[in-house]
């Protein structure tokens, strides 16, 4: 059985006070009502030794990682560090990492590694812009970016990742791409982990869908079969939203 998630991605939002308040939130929600799916909190750095002190059940993800191990890299942060105050894994290759800080595949592929070798879970994003959506590019491309980063894994490694697609043109735009479009890529990303690494590995790892995910839209997004979940930015910076989400996919 594959793991069911509703991760949010909170970005760079909220004040301490805030961040506090919501966690809280999410955390009492999850206790009072326990959810038929895993729920994952990616949130800034800053947040996370308190995240994990005051929540010790929550899932704590960042929001990136050095790829790095230690060293003169001013303004990391290393996966040892985040192991450190206790968080569970981080978001890694994001588009707006891959677009505003020029991140590669091979550096996302030494990210996802780096975490695992560190005991954290890695949900690793994929995605294609809109140009390479419209000129049907957009196979290739994942194709690309899962191969550079993901298959030089070992079979138990890549067991615990988790993948985020995330068409770009969908993030933060309040397009989505239709349910049946997410179900293709998703499909065909499960298709090439099994060309690379067998059936029983490819269906047991969880692709979650990313991009404008909201209450109105989830429960037909997450209803097909190979979407095992969302990456959710807008819709987790608040509890009304994020319990919805939570409560949508428990009822699936
Ligand atoms: P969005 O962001 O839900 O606001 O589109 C998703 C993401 O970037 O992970």
């Amino acid at each position: 059985m594959r793991r069911k998630i509703v991760a949010g991605n909170w970005k760079m939002n909220k004040t301490l006070p805030e961040a506090k308040l919501l966690l809280t939130e999410i955390d009492t929600y999850i206790q009072s009502k326990p959810p038929k799916c895993e729920v994952i909190v990616g949130i800034p750095f800053v947040y996370i030794e308190s995240a994990k002190a005051n929540h010790k059940d929550l899932n704590v993800f960042s929001e990136d990682i050095s790829e790095h191990r230690s060293g003169a890299y001013t303004g990391e942060v290393s996966a040892e560090m985040l192991k450190s105050i206790h968080a569970d894994g981080a978001i890694i290759g994001h588009s707006e990492r891959r677009q505003y800080h020029k991140e590669t595949d091979e550096q996302i592929g030494a990210k996802v590694k780096i975490a695992l070798d560190n005991g954290l879970t890695p949900i690793f994003c994929n995605g294609e812009v809109l140009e390479e959506r419209k000129s049907g590019r957009h196979k290739e491309v994942v194709k690309r970016q899962t191969e550079v980063a993901l298959f030089g894994l070992s079979p138990e490694d890549i067991s615990k990742v988790i993948i985020a697609y995330e068409p770009v043109w969908a993030i933060g735009t309040g397009e989505t791409a239709t349910p049946e479009q997410a179900q293709e890529i998703h499909a065909y990303i499960r298709g090439l982990i099994a060309t690379q690494y067998g059936n029983e590995i490819a269906d047991s790892i969880s692709i979650l869908y990313g991009g404008s995910v909201k209450p109105s839209n989830a429960k037909e997004i997450f209803s097909k079969p190979d979407v095992d979940g969302g990456l959710i930015g807008g819709a987790a910076l608040n509890i009304n939203d994020f319990s919805a989400l939570i409560d949508i996919y428990s009822e699936i």
